[in-house]
């Protein structure tokens, strides 16, 4: 086997992205001013000489990091020196070496025809295809909006598009000498901006058979582009409001559910309540059903972040091992309790415990007369009936809109098999609180 030596770049990395950047403002450059200097017949400058070079030699430089860039593909890394070169060799190498070579200067030292510089050199607009590539890696960006991304490439398309539609209006007779270079431009821009918009004020109207045709081609891609961008701005605002959408929709169901039922009107309230409270502490998300299709190891990792707070607040938490904090996260399911509700009554069977994440219970006699305790945030409750084997000592009444987890019998004693020191230390804890609770409760 080869000794093949390790690549230096990932696709991922922070100079790929700045070395991209380059590369495409370059390219971006290139395919405003190719167009206008063809139409315009201008011969290059030496400045544009230097700087048609200077492309050459960044676009080279270019090649050489795509020879060392690992690249993931098709769920693995394309990392090994042999694959990355074949691969590259299958998707762009040869296009890309042709858009190395400084025509414009080839074409002056040879004293060709300055149009025939400007026409080769438009190979480089190949370089455009890093723009779409661009655009999709931000789309799937969680650092980007993708709606945002969206608007700002449709609106570079478009700009893009009219420029060079402008320059081709130019090139079939659309140059009037009366006026400047600069001048005629704008001319030529406004009339696309019009036509493609489907305004055509009537003021620049084509006077050839050619431009006549152009006009009609034009009219209809400004027909299709009116419509995509009509299009694409509706799908991205509906988007937008999709998550309130779907949960108006729920809303309206059970609002209209409950009418039809006559269903009291204090409850009506209570459940327009809850789902008042589920919109504004989660936007109606239902965290089981989002997480649902990611597989295990993601899922934990996330409910371990959202968690975190919880986890460095409650006491048993704190000090226990990560493998386990990372098992006992995984079994926890969430649950809402509105002001008012009875989570359990004292002398019940218990199933299950419960971790506070907001909102306020109490723990109260089981008639609900006395209070024994009122648990918060970080607090948690229901597990000397899980330890102790005994019915619920005492009732718990939410007093908020509490946001708990629920854990049950069976995922607690699992935990508590497989971590025998926390078993014991959590036994202390829940004897310690219960002989508290037979003090309070005297
Ligand atoms: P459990 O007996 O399963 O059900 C009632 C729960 O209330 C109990 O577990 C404890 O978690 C909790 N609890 C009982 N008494 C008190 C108290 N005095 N202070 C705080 N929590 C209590």
């Amino acid at each position: 086997m080869k000794n093949q030596s390790p690549v230096k770049f990932k696709s991922e990395s922070k100079f790929i992205h700045f070395w991209d950047s380059i590369v495409l403002l370059l390219s971006f450059i290139y395919c405003v001013e190719t167009p206008f200097m063809l139409v315009f017949n201008i011969a290059p400058g030496p400045k544009y000489l230097f700087y048609d070079i200077f492309v050459g030699t960044i676009y080279l430089c270019d090649i050489f990091v795509r020879f060392q860039t690992a690249k993931f593909i098709d769920g693995k890394w394309v990392d090994s020196p042999h694959e990355i070169s074949q691969n590259y060799k299958q998707s762009g190498f040869f296009r890309d070496l042709m858009t190395v070579v400084p025509f414009e200067v080839i074409v002056t030292v040879l004293g060709g025809p300055v149009l025939l510089g400007h026409i080769f050199s438009l190979v480089r607009l190949v370089r455009l295809k890093l723009l779409v590539e661009l655009t999709n890696r931000l789309q799937n960006s969680p650092k980007f909006n993708p709606a945002f991304i969206k608007i700002a490439s449709l609106a570079f398309w478009v700009l893009l598009s009219a420029h060079w539609i402008a320059c081709g209006w130019i090139a079939l007779g659309g140059f009037n000498e009366k006026y400047s270079i600069t001048e005629n431009y704008i001319r030529a821009f406004y009339w696309c901006i019009t036509t493609l918009a489907t305004v055509g004020y009537g003021d620049i109207t084509p006077q050839t058979l050619h431009q006549m045709i152009y006009t009609v081609c034009v009219m209809i891609l400004g027909a299709g582009m009116y419509g995509l961008i009509i299009g694409n701005i509706s799908s991205i605002l509906a988007k937008k409001d999709s998550a309130k959408l779907h949960f108006q929709e729920k809303v309206d169901k059970i609002n209209s559910f409950m009418r039809y039922r006559k269903i009291p009107t204090s409850l009506q309230l209570r459940v327009n309540g809850y789902y008042r409270y589920l919109w504004e502490s989660r936007m109606g998300y239902d965290e089981t059903e989002v997480l649902a299709d990611l597989p295990t190891n993601i899922k934990e990792d996330i409910v371990l972040h959202l968690n975190q707070n919880i986890i460095e607040r409650v006491a048993f938490l704190k000090d226990a091992e990560p493998t386990l904090i990372r098992d006992l996260v995984a079994q926890l399911k969430p649950v809402v309790f509105t002001p008012g509700d009875c989570v359990f009554k004292a002398g019940e069977q218990g199933h299950c415990m419960y971790f506070i994440l907001s909102g306020k219970v109490e723990v109260t006699s089981r008639d609900g007369k006395k209070v024994f305790a009122t648990l918060g945030e970080g607090n948690y409750f229901g597990e000397i009936a899980l330890l102790l084997s005994q019915p619920r000592s005492a009732s718990i009444r939410a007093i908020e809109y509490c946001d708990m987890y629920l854990l049950e019998r069976d995922s607690f004693e699992h935990v508590l098999t497989y971590y025998p020191k926390f078993a014991e230390h959590i036994h202390e804890l829940a004897a310690e609180r219960a002989s508290q609770h037979k003090t309070s409760a005297a």
